[in-house]
C-alpha cells in the first residue's frame, strides 16, 4: 500500500513538471486529486489493510496528498504567472466597472436623526421606551380617561385590555418625569399606532415627543422653541402658525401648522385644501400629569410636544403621498 502511494506520487510530480498549459493542468486534477483520481482509488483499498498496517498507510496517504497539492498549486501558479505576469490576479482592467449599489439610511431615519440633532443642541437628552405600553402610561396617567374617545377601539390598537401599542410617543413623559425629578429636557423618538389610513395618515408612524419642565417656563419658551426648531429644519423664512387645541393632559394647548410645500399655500390634496399642515400637537403640561409623577406644580411648570415624523419629512421633500415611506419601492429610496 505504501509502495503503491508513493509510486503514484513520483508518477504524478514528474507527469506534473511536463505540464506547460492550464487545460492540461485541470486534467491532472482530475486524474490525481479528483473525486475519482488514482490518489482517491488507493485510499479505498485502506479498508483491506490490518489493524496494525492501517496508521502508517494512513499517514503516508495523507502526506502524499498533501504534497500532491502543494505541488499541484505552485505549479498552477507558475504557468499563471508566465501567461498574465507575475504577482498580478486574474483580473482584466480593461472591462468596463460595475458599480457597487450604495446603501444609505432610510428618510424617515435621516430626518428623526436631524430632529434629534437639533434638539440635543438646544440641550434636550434623547430617551426611548417601550411600543408597547401599559394603558396606565398611554392612557390614564396623562388625564385620559377610561371614557375619553381617543381610547375609542376604532383608534387604538389593544393588545390585551391593560395593554396597547401606543398611540402616541407621549407616555414617555411620564415614564421620564416619575424616574427623576425636575430640571427635565428630553427628546423622545420612536414608533407609534393607530388605526388610520390615507395619504397623510399610516397605521404605524413615527413621533418625536419633547418633554422640558423647570421652575418658570412659560408658553413663551414653548413657541420660541419650536419656532427656533422649524426655522432650524425647514429654512430661515418658513411661515408656521399656532392654533389653540386640546389635548387632556396639556392647558393651554396649541398646533403648530407649516406652510403647505406641495401647494405653497394655495390649496391641494396633502393639505386638503387649507395651505397649511398640521406638523405637531403641543402645550403647557397639565397639573393634572404632574400628581401622577409627583411633582409639585406650584414648583415647576414645563412644556411638551409630539411631533410626525413623516410630516415632517414630507414637508422637507415636497412627498404628497405618506405611504411612500413603506412601500420599500426602491425607486423612490434611491431619490434620498
Ligand atoms: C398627539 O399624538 C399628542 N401626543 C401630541 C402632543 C404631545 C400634544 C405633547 C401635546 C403635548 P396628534 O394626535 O395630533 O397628537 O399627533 C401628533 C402629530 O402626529 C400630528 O401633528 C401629525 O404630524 C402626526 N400624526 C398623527 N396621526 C398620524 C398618522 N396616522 N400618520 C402620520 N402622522 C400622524
Ligand atoms: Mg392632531
Amino acid at each position: 500500500m505504501i509502495e503503491q502511494l508513493r509510486q503514484i506520487e513520483e508518477e504524478a510530480l514528474r507527469e506534473l513538471e511536463a505540464i506547460e498549459e492550464e487545460d492540461r493542468l485541470e486534467a491532472f486534477r482530475i486524474a490525481y486529486l479528483g473525486k475519482k483520481g488514482r490518489l482517491t482509488a488507493a485510499l479505498k483499498g485502506m479498508g483491506k489493510l490490518s489493524p496494525e498496517e492501517r496508521p502508517e498507510a494512513g499517514k503516508t496517504a495523507n502526506e502524499v496528498k498533501s504534497r500532491l497539492s502543494g505541488a499541484f498549486e505552485a505549479r498552477k501558479r507558475e504557468i499563471e504567472d508566465r501567461k498574465y505576469g507575475a504577482g498580478q490576479d486574474l483580473l482584466d482592467v480593461t472591462l468596463p466597472g460595475r458599480r457597487p449599489i450604495r446603501g444609505h439610511i432610510h428618510p424617515i431615519t435621516g430626518v428623526t436623526r436631524e430632529i434629534c440633532h437639533i434638539f440635543e443642541r438646544m440641550g434636550f437628552r434623547i430617551v426611548k421606551g417601550p411600543n408597547i405600553e401599559l394603558d396606565y402610561y398611554n392612557f390614564e396617567a396623562l388625564n385620559i380617561p377610561k371614557d375619553h374617545p381617543a381610547r375609542d377601539m376604532q383608534d387604538t390598537f389593544y393588545v390585551s385590555e391593560n395593554v396597547v401599542l401606543r398611540t402616541h410617543t407621549s407616555p414617555m413623559q411620564v415614564r421620564v418625569m416619575e424616574k427623576q425629578p425636575p430640571p427635565v429636557a428630553v427628546i423622545a423618538p420612536g414608533k407609534v399606532y393607530r388605526r388610520d389610513s390615507d395619504v397623510t395618515h399610516t397605521p404605524m408612524f413615527h413621533q418625536v415627543e419633547g418633554l422640558l419642565v423647570d421652575e418658570g417656563v412659560t408658553f413663551g419658551d414653548l413657541k420660541g422653541t419650536l419656532t427656533a426648531f422649524a426655522h432650524r429644519i425647514f429654512g430661515r423664512d418658513t411661515d408656521v402658525r399656532f392654533r389653540p387645541s386640546f389635548f387632556p393632559f396639556t392647558e393651554p394647548s396649541a398646533e403648530m401648522d407649516i406652510r403647505c410645500v406641495i401647494c405653497g399655500g394655495s390649496g391641494c390634496r396633502t393639505c386638503s385644501q387649507t395651505g397649511w399642515l398640521e406638523i405637531l400637537g403641543s402645550g403647557m403640561v397639565d397639573p393634572e400629569v404632574y400628581g401622577f409623577v409627583g411633582y409639585d406644580p406650584e414648583r415647576v411648570s414645563g412644556f411638551a410636544f409630539g411631533m410626525g415624523i413623516e410630516r415632517i419629512a414630507m414637508l422637507k421633500y415636497g412627498i404628497d403621498d405618506i405611504q411612500l415611506f413603506f412601500r420599500n419601492d426602491m425607486r423612490f429610496l434611491r431619490q434620498f
